[in-house]
């Protein structure tokens, strides 16, 4: 009997035991009831009980992973293997043999058959996550066997049945890509019987309170400590911060709180210094967005702020890092910053930063 080959890209059932906090008896639990999730929740019962494709679109971090474990957990095929592949993770030269397996010395480094996901899914349901990273090539063959229902082994000729229901999911505009040609029309409409979309965090309103209460209450019960408040100014705060990152991010956050605050309140102080270090993690997501997040909550920390100062600040800290990052490089640091030697200079001068040397 051959064995799928140990890849990072796959994960089974057995997952689900490392998943950081949530409902231990329910851990597919989706939280939350505000419109935009109930709306979700309601969708999720005829595509549990159907056995057609479900493509589920939403932001990364908001749940689309989940979701597709509830659908599987809902429906008629709970008790048989659920496989799930994360379509960024596969190697581009390998995807066809990953998905349909391959035999012996079928190529290069084949040393012994393998069987695919496809066959370790059985008939029970495939979860292709990052759908949108698929290459059109491999596109293309996954096409081939969702509408022959077969699929060979690479290097055999034999066909055999592809069973699975199948789940997946992006973070992409799918739609876009089909139009931008790096998505096949007839994958997307093969793939999308049932579409669902994931809301981001932005748009679920009060839900923002609701995972911060089940995420501490999570928290207390697997450390056994009092679970962390937030006081009132704090709420506020909470309920103005985009998350990003989403649950993942709110939940994270969560986490870090509780390490440091267990059982105690938490006031706009506490609270600012974590949901920073969140936003400087999100900075790739773009500098002005972060320097808005920044400014709405350092606004929401402080009943009043003083304006030139706080820039003055910020000036000095880009000068401060500019100068660290080119080990005090004045020339290289100018570059960095995008002004004349002579104005990092004069501004060193102002705000007496010494050890400026080239
Ligand atoms: N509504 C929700 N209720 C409880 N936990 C959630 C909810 N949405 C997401 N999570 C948790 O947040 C984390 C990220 O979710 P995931 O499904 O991996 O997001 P995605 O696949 O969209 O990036 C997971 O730990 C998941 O269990
Ligand atoms: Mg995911």
């Amino acid at each position: 009997m051959p064995q799928a080959a140990p890849c990072p890209a796959v994960s089974t059932q057995a997952a689900a035991a490392m998943r950081l906090p949530s409902s231990p008896a329910h851990p597919d639990l989706l939280i939350g009831d505000s419109e935009a999730v109930s709306r979700l929740k309601e969708q999720i019962g005829p595509c549990a009980c159907s056995p057609y494709p479900v493509l589920i679109e939403g932001e990364s971090g908001t749940g689309k992973e989940l979701v597709a474990s509830r659908i599987r957990g809902l429906g008629p095929r709970r008790t048989r293997p659920y496989v799930v592949i994360n379509c960024a993770a596969l190697a581009p030269g390998l995807v066809e043999s990953a998905l349909f397996g391959h035999t012996r010395g079928a190529f290069t480094g084949a040393a012994a058959a393998h069987a695919g996901y496809f066959e370790a899914a059985q008939d029970g349901t495939l979860f292709l996550d990052e759908i949108g990273e698929l290459p059109l090539d491999a596109q293309a063959k996954l096409l081939r066997v969702l509408e022959s229902g077969e699929f060979q082994r690479v290097g055999e000729t034999r066909a055999l049945r592809a069973g699975a229901r199948i789940l997946s999911a992006t973070n992409r505009d799918l739609r876009a890509e089909v139009l931008k040609g790096r998505f096949r029309a007839d994958l997307y409409h093969r793939l999308s019987v049932f579409s669902l979309r994931v809301p981001p965090v932005r748009e679920r309103g009060r839900d923002r309170l609701v995972l911060l209460h089940h995420f501490a209450r999570c928290c207390a019960q697997e450390s056994g400590a009092a679970p962390i408040r937030l006081d009132a100014r704090a709420e506020t705060l909470w309920m103005a911060h985009p998350f990003p990152g989403n649950v993942r991010e709110l939940r994270n956050i969560v986490i870090r709180l509780h390490a440091r605050y267990a059982g105690q309140s938490i006031d706009p102080t506490r609270l600012h210094g974590e949901l920073e270090q969140a936003s400087l993690a999100a900075a790739a997501d773009g500098p002005l967005a972060l320097t808005r997040d920044a400014a709405r909550m350092h606004l929401l920390a402080h009943r009043s702020i003083d304006l030139d100062r706080l820039l003055e600040a910020w000036e000095r800290a880009f000068v401060e890092a500019a100068l660290a990052i080119t080990g005090h490089n004045l020339t290289q640091a100018a570059r960095l910053l995008g002004v004349r030697r002579t104005t990092l200079h004069s501004r060193l001068q102002q705000f007496d930063v010494h050890g400026a040397g080239e």
